[in-house]
């Protein structure tokens, strides 16, 4: 889904939109649009392509990108708390966003996530583990 740029006179986003709001919390989608077991690719305005995942009724969030090779993980499956990749099968954790087996090596960005209010809201500004620290 394609992000919208956040409009202070007219603050409603489309449906389906991410979206940048005044104090860095950005909306990336409805949360009943993410069911359990399921992940969606989000582009928000002004931050990477990210993977929105709901495990056993807890959203997370992480870059989409594989750090091997920038295959979209989304494109992947979810198995359990592990996402895979759908070019050469690295699997990454997604609570911590490290990977779990060669070829990647590098660790994903987890994104402080929450439900607020019925959405899916990340606070880029303060990630939870960032993909430069492994
Ligand atoms: S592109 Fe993801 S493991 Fe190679």
């Amino acid at each position: 889904m394609r992000g919208a740029a956040f409009d202070p006179v007219d603050p409603e986003p489309p449906p389906g939109t991410a979206t940048l709001c005044p104090d860095r919390r950005v909306v990336l989608c409805p949360v009943d649009t993410v069911p359990v077991g399921r992940m969606v690719r989000v582009e928000p305005p002004g931050l990477e392509p990210l993977a929105v995942y709901n495990i056993d009724g807890t959203v997370h969030v992480t870059a989409d990108t594989c750090t091997h090779a920038l295959a979209s993980l989304t494109d992947g499956e979810l198995e359990g708390d592990v996402v895979v990749c759908p070019v050469h099968w690295a699997g990454f954790h997604v609570p911590t966003g490290l990977p779990q087996c060669f070829p990647a090596t590098r660790a994903l960005t987890v994104y402080r996530a929450a439900v607020e209010s019925g959405d899916v809201v990340v606070y880029p500004d303060s990630p939870a583990h960032s993909g430069e620290d492994s």
